[in-house]
């Protein structure tokens, strides 16, 4: 399986883009059942068991938009990503990873080194080969605390990690993370979030999306 190498930012889609409230789009199939039942006990830390889902409907809209990408190299790659989460020190994600630099916190790091342990772990049993698997382990090593993507399907997963934000139920659990309201929150995501975006269609998804979370959640006057 080989993987593409990433072109200009933002990148361009070569199919259609679906700007819809992600709701109406839950991931597709039951294929990936097998691993979200090996990643449960991950799920509950952090909130992964509305960040992942959430940001694996996603995922399949930019993979929708960019066919030419491996899709189950990016499907596999965004359920498992932050499962690493799961195997921390709970009481140092809000005290370390939301606060300071918090890019560069040892705990980025941890919960990277964890996801990449358990990707290795949960997808041999179920049948996925070596080379995938080390593609997976690829895009998950360093994808909060590389500032570069190193394939087309690099870029989708990050650009997935960072969409599920701009729906509301995003906004709702990480304005928390970040000790903001929802408006100040809503504000961030728009002056430093999208410049990070990386395709065409994440930016497309991203400002339809907060377009609508700001006006859902009355932003304008709640601030
Ligand atoms: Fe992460
Ligand atoms: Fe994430």
């Amino acid at each position: 399986m080989t993987t593409h190498p990433l072109p200009p930012t933002p990148i361009a889609p070569s199919g259609s883009i679906d700007t819809s409230p992600i709701a109406l789009s839950p991931a597709s199939g039951a294929e990936l059942d097998p691993i979200w039942a090996a990643i449960v006990p991950e799920t509950r830390a952090r909130s992964n068991d509305i960040h992942l889902p959430v940001s694996l409907a996603f995922a399949e809209r930019l993979v929708a938009a960019h066919p030419e990408a491996d899709a189950l190299l990016v499907r596999v790659a965004i359920v498992l990503h932050d499962a690493g989460w799961g195997r921390v020190d709970e009481s140092r994600i809000l005290s370390e990873g939301f606060s300071g630099d918090w890019r560069k916190a040892a705990i980025r790091f941890e919960h990277e080194k964890q996801g990449c342990e358990i990707a290795r772990e949960v997808l041999p049993p179920l049948g996925y080969d070596e080379e995938f698997v080390e593609e997976v382990v690829a895009i998950i090593d360093g994808h909060d605390t590389r500032k570069e993507a190193y394939s087309l399907e690099d870029a989708l997963v990050r650009d997935a990690d960072r969409l599920w934000r701009f729906d509301h139920a995003g906004i709702a659990l990480a304005a928390g993370w970040f000790n903001m309201d929802p408006a100040t929150y809503c504000s961030r995501l728009r002056s430093e979030i999208i410049p990070e975006l990386l395709t065409q269609a994440g930016i497309e998804m991203a400002l339809a999306s907060l377009d609508r979370s700001e006006a859902l959640l009355k932003t304008d006057v709640l601030r």
